[in-house]
C-alpha cells in the first residue's frame, strides 16, 4: 500500500450516513449523560459486573469494572472503534503500509519483535533480514562486553552510559530498572538532559577506563545528545589514549556516526519507520541488553510479541489494548476528565509514567487529523503518575478529595521478587486495592458524622468536622494484574501501551507517530543560543528580553 492509500480507512468512518461521523459519538454522550446520576458502585448489583468487566491476555488481566462503562456504553465504544476502520488500520500497519502520512513512513516496531518466519515488507522488500542482522550484532557486542572479550582500555567494562533523550532514553531507562532481578551485566546510567548537572552527576565517581559510552539517537542530530556525547568523550580523551575505542552508536544515520568518530562495528542501525518512542525493542535496547543480557532480552520481545498475537486476534470486545483505549476515550472525550494517572504498585516501574508520558503525549497530543482539519474533540489527555505507595503521600489528597476527577490506571503484580519481604508485598498489594475500593465507594456525610461522633464531637463542629471527611467516592478505575513482572510480562505491559495510543489515535482520526509540535520549541532554543552569548535580542517579546538580561547580568 502506498502513501495516502491509508486515509480512506479514516474516512468511513467520517463519512458516516448521519453526519460527519457524529451519530455513534452523540450516541455515548446522551447514554453518558443519562448515567451521569448513576453510582459506579450500583453496577456491582450484577454479581458477574467485575468478570464480564476484565479481559484477560494470557495471564494477564484488564479490570475495567471499576468504570461507569456498562454493557451499553461498551457496545457503542466497540461500534465507534469499528466504525472508525480500527480493523483495517490495525491490518494496515502490520502489513507495512505508510500510515505515518506525514512523514511518509511505514509505521512498524511490531517488526523488531517479530517471530522468526516473519515476512514484512516495506516498498515490495522484505525488511526482517536486515533487522536480524542488526539485532545478531547487538547481541553479540552485549555478550562480548558481559563476557570481558571486548574491554576498555582499563580492562572489564564496569559502567555503560547511554546517552540519548526521549524515545532513545525514556524506554531503555524504563526498562532497565523494571529488569533489575536480572541485571547480571555491568552497571547501566542514563544521561538525556542537556543540563551539565546531569552528565556531571553521572560521570562523578566513574572510571573512563573501564567505561562503555553509548550515544543513542535516531537523528544523530539531537542537539541535548550530541552535546552530551561531545563532553563525555572529553572527560574520556583525558584519561585513555583512545576515547573512540569505547564509544558504540545506535542510530539510523550511519554518515553522521562515523563523521563523529565512532568505528562502525559498534555502530547499531535501525530503519527509519521505527518511531523513536516505540524504539526499545530493536538496537535502542542495547543498554538493556548489556545489564540483563539477550536472553532476558527475548523474553521480552515474546511478551511484546505475545501481546501483538493478542491484538491482532482478539475480538474486539475481549481484545486487552483496545479496551484500555475505549476506557480513555470514554474517560476523556465522552467524560471529560482531561487528565490520566498511571499508578504502578511496582516500584521498578517507577519510570513507567514518564515513558508513557511521551509514548501517549507525544502521539496522540495532535489538534488536526490525518486530513490537517481541526479536530472535533479533545486529543489525548494529560498523562501522569508516580509509583504507589509513594503517591499516597503526595498527590492521593487530590485524587480522592478534589473537584476534578482523575480516573486511575493501577497496575500491580500478585508476587514480588523478594520472597524473604513477602510481607512487605502483600501490604502493597494491600494498599493497591484499597486506593480503587476508596475510589469507587467514597465515605458519605453520614458515615463521616458517625466518624466524628464516635470521636465525641456534637452540634455544629460535628457538621463542620465531617464534611471534611467526606470522599465523592464513585471515581473510576481500572486495574491491570499480572503474576510478576519478568521480561515477559513487561513486553506485554508496554505492547498494550503502544498498542492502546495506537487505538486511540485510530478513533481520533490522528496520525499518533508524527511530533511536529516538538520543533517550534527546538528552533527557538537554537535562535537563543547567541542571544545568551550576548547577540542583538530585540526581536524578542519584552517578557523573554528581560529574562535573556538577567541572565546576562548574573554573568557579569
Ligand atoms: O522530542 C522529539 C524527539 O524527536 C523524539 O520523538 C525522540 O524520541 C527524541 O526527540 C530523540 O530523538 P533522537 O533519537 O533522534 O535523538
Amino acid at each position: 500500500m502506498q502513501a495516502g492509500a491509508y486515509a480512506p480507512v479514516f474516512e468511513y468512518f467520517w463519512q458516516d450516513e448521519k453526519g460527519p461521523g457524529m451519530s455513534i459519538w452523540s450516541d455515548l454522550a446522551k447514554h453518558q449523560r443519562g448515567c451521569e446520576g448513576r453510582h459506579i458502585l450500583e453496577l456491582f448489583d450484577d454479581p458477574d459486573r467485575a468478570e464480564a468487566f476484565t479481559v484477560a491476555a494470557g495471564e494477564m488481566r484488564l479490570d475495567y469494572s471499576k468504570t461507569n462503562i456498562d454493557a451499553t456504553a461498551r457496545e457503542l465504544l466497540i461500534a465507534l472503534a469499528e466504525g472508525a476502520g480500527l480493523v483495517e488500520a490495525r491490518a494496515a500497519m502490520f502489513s507495512g503500509a505508510k500510515i505515518n502520512e506525514t512523514e511518509g513512513r511505514a509505521v512498524l516496531h511490531i517488526a523488531q519483535r517479530a517471530g522468526d518466519e516473519a515476512v514484512i515488507k516495506v516498498d515490495g522488500a522484505d525488511v526482517m533480514p536486515e533487522l536480524r542482522k542488526e539485532r545478531a550484532r547487538a547481541y553479540a557486542f552485549a555478550e562480548d562486553v558481559r563476557s570481558g572479550a571486548f574491554t576498555g582500555q582499563g580492562g572489564q567494562i564496569t559502567d555503560v552510559v547511554n546517552i540519548g533523550i526521549g524515545g532513545s532514553d525514556l524506554g531503555p531507562a524504563m526498562v532497565t530498572l523494571a529488569l533489575a532481578p536480572w541485571h547480571d551485566g555491568p552497571r547501566l546510567h542514563y544521561v538525556s538532559n542537556v543540563d551539565g548537572a546531569h552528565v556531571a552527576d553521572t560521570l562523578r565517581g566513574l572510571n573512563p577506563e573501564t567505561t562503555l559510552v553509548i550515544v543513542a539517537s535516531k537523528t544523530f542530530t539531537t542537539i541535548e545528545t550530541m552535546t552530551n556525547a561531545q563532553t563525555v568523550r572529553n572527560w574520556m580523551a583525558a584519561k585513555v589514549a583512545d576515547p573512540g575505542a569505547q564509544f558504540a552508536a545506535v542510530s539510523t544515520a550511519r554518515d553522521k556516526t562515523a563523521a563523529f568518530g565512532i568505528a562502525p562495528e559498534r555502530v547499531f542501525g535501525f530503519a527509519d519507520w521505527v518511531g523513536g518512542r516505540y524504539s526499545v525493542w530493536g538496537p535502542i535496547g542495547l543498554g538493556v541488553m548489556l545489564a540483563v543480557g539477550p536472553a532476558a532480552f527475548d523474553e521480552l520481545l515474546a511478551g511484546a510479541r505475545a501481546m501483538d498475537s493478542h491484538f491482532c486476534a482478539a475480538p474486539l470486545d475481549q481484545n486487552m489494548p483496545v479496551l484500555l483505549a475505549l476506557v480513555g476515550i470514554w474517560h476523556n472525550q465522552i467524560c471529560g476528565h482531561a487528565t490520566r494517572a498511571v499508578l504502578p504498585y511496582d516500584q521498578r516501574l517507577a519510570r513507567l509514567p514518564a515513558y508513557l508520558q511521551q509514548l501517549e503525549m507525544e502521539s496522540n497530543g495532535k489538534r488536526v487529523g490525518m486530513d490537517g482539519a481541526d479536530l472535533e474533540r479533545q486529543s489525548g489527555p494529560v498523562v501522569w503518575g508516580e509509583p504507589g505507595t509513594n503517591g499516597q503521600h503526595a498527590f492521593y489528597q487530590l485524587i480522592h478529595q478534589g473537584t476534578r476527577v482523575v480516573p486511575c490506571e493501577f497496575l500491580l503484580a500478585a508476587q514480588g521478587h523478594e520472597p524473604d519481604l513477602a510481607h512487605q508485598h502483600r501490604l502493597l498489594a494491600a494498599n493497591c486495592l484499597a486506593q480503587s475500593e476508596a475510589l469507587l465507594r467514597g465515605r458519605s456525610l453520614e458515615q463521616a458524622r458517625g466518624l466524628m461522633a464516635a470521636k465525641g464531637l456534637d452540634g455544629a463542629e460535628l457538621d463542620r468536622q465531617a464534611r471534611h471527611r467526606v470522599f465523592p467516592g464513585n471515581r473510576p478505575s481500572t486495574t491491570l494484574i499480572y503474576p510478576k513482572l519478568t521480561p515477559f510480562t513487561l513486553g506485554q505491559i508496554i505492547t498494550l501501551y503502544e498498542h492502546r495510543v495506537f487505538v486511540e489515535g485510530v478513533v481520533l482520526g490522528i496520525n499518533s507517530f508524527d511530533q511536529w509540535g516538538v520543533e517550534l520549541g527546538k528552533e527557538l532554543a537554537t535562535a537563543l543560543g547567541p542571544v545568551l552569548e550576548g547577540a542583538d535580542a530585540s526581536d524578542k517579546d519584552g517578557s523573554t528580553r528581560a529574562l535573556v538580561s538577567y541572565i546576562l547580568a548574573a554573568h557579569g
